[in-house]
């Protein structure tokens, strides 16, 4: 039986082909962009599930991919350096079957001996792109090739790594590099990837030799709920003793639907669950949601705690109206919509005036902001959704409908609450 970690993997970059769940939309949109002979763009949150899928895809098609981490180089240096150790990293040569003297060439810039290193240093230093395209033109035989530049949120403010990203890509025009037909596709959080470009006055270049996809948001329930089952009754064959179908909601509400979440509160239960005779119990959840709120999301639960009311002050205003945009299902809101939720939720607001926009207003400002304004200003969405999530599994309501927080180390809280 694998252990639980083998089994929920939110930091993995490797895909698990016994969980990775189908998306049908976003899987088509990559295979019709490969379809195009273009380079493309894909985007969407952290840990939508970009990398994983275009893993998916590109092994069904079996395509020939290489990933340059844009988070690994530093400033200074731009990808320089990752080129060098991926082009070193290549190793023996798979002979090609195109027999052309320029890929022998490339062969030899590649592998020649004991020679080898040397002779990659001195073709590099001539041309660092010309040897990377070539050494993964030589490891790719006949099949197409990508490199790619993933992470790309790491690079917008290398004025340096952003210089590399546009030269690979610009350089498919040149038949000097168009000759190893090496495809690239650049992955990341930002969406208006050409506007990064425009600073460096590539944009136009840039904007016709790039496609783009629709963003990888994030999973529908049925997704959510196929990792769930896949994970905990078909893999791991845990049991459970609550109510399955409330266990289900409950994940996939709090993980507000993004794969690495649902694949990380999933873990922090089933590591709980592990201990307690393979099942799955009011205390497993319990304990699995607070380590996961003193893990992962500990500087959400600080920034949030910042913002509470102190415990004895007479009126909670702040804490009901934290308390409500938790429990809005709205991804955008105004301040009419949680009005109505602190009004249902809370008698004593029943005949006074609230003051929520103010206060929304006030949760968005400052160093750390829970909120942020919608670009069109006039409603409000989480910071980002861990806040989100985190707001929402922490905050819940005493006998007295009194707003409390989850203690990191109490045994209050969720515990009451989790089936609400
Ligand atoms: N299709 C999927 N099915 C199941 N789990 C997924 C899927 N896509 C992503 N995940 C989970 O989410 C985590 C983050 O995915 P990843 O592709 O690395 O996100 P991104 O590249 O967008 O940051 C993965 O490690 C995995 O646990
Ligand atoms: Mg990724």
């Amino acid at each position: 039986m694998p252990l639980p970690a083998e089994v929920f993997t939110p930091r993995s970059a490797d895909i698990n082909p016994k969980m990775y769940v189908e998306r049908p939309s976003q899987e088509k949109s990559v295979r019709q962009a490969l379809l195009r002979d273009s380079n493309f763009f894909m985007h969407g949150e952290s840990g939508s599930g970009k990398s994983w899928l275009y893993k998916k895809i590109f092994a069904e098609k079996r395509i020939s991919y290489f990933v340059i981490d844009c988070s690994k180089a530093t400033e200074a240096e731009g990808l320089r350096p990752a080129y060098l150790s991926l082009v070193r990293s290549l190793g023996v040569l798979k002979k090609t079957s195109v027999s052309d003297e320029r890929l022998a060439t490339a062969d030899a810039i590649v592998v020649k001996g004991s020679q080898r290193q040397t002779t990659i240093k001195e073709n590099f230093e001539q041309d660092p792109l010309e040897t990377l395209f070539a050494a993964v033109r030589s490891n790719s035989g006949k099949k197409q090739a990508f490199i790619i530049f993933d992470n790309f949120e790491h690079a917008i403010n290398s004025p340096k790594k952003m210089e590399d990203i546009a030269s690979a890509i610009i350089a498919r025009d040149n038949s000097q590099y168009d000759y190893y037909n090496v495809r690239i596709a650049i992955v990341g959080v930002p969406d208006d990837i050409v506007s990064y470009f425009s600073k460096q006055n590539f944009s136009q270049t840039i904007s016709n030799r790039i496609f783009e996809l629709p963003e990888v948001g994030r999973l529908t329930g049925d997704q959510c709920k196929s990792i769930i089952e896949r994970g905990f009754f078909e893999l791991l064959k845990y049991k459970i003793n609550v109510n399955k179908e409330d266990f289900v909601r409950f994940l996939v509400r709090n993980s507000d639907l993004i794969p690495q979440h649902v694949q990380a509160l999933c873990l922090e239960i089933a590591i709980e669950a592990h201990e307690r005779n393979k099942t799955i119990d009011i205390e497993s959840i319990n304990t699995g949601v607070r380590s996961w709120l003193r893990g992962s999301l500990h500087s959400e639960y600080a920034r949030i705690s910042a913002r509470m009311n102190k415990r004895n002050s007479r009126r909670q205003r702040r804490n009901q109206v934290l308390y409500a945009i938790s429990r809005c299902s709205k991804h955008e809101f105004n301040y009419l919509d949680i009005e109505q939720i602190v009004k249902n939720e809370f008698s004593d607001t029943q005949d006074v005036a609230v003051n929520v926009s103010g206060t929304l207003s006030t949760l968005a400002q400052g160093e750390n902001p829970i909120l942020r304004r919608t670009p069109d200003s006039k409603g409000y969405r989480f910071a980002n959704p861990k806040t989100r999530i985190c707001a929402g599994l922490m905050l819940h309501l005493d006998e007295d409908g009194v707003v409390n927080r989850t203690l990191l180390d109490g045994d209050d809280g969720v515990k009451a609450k989790w089936l609400s």
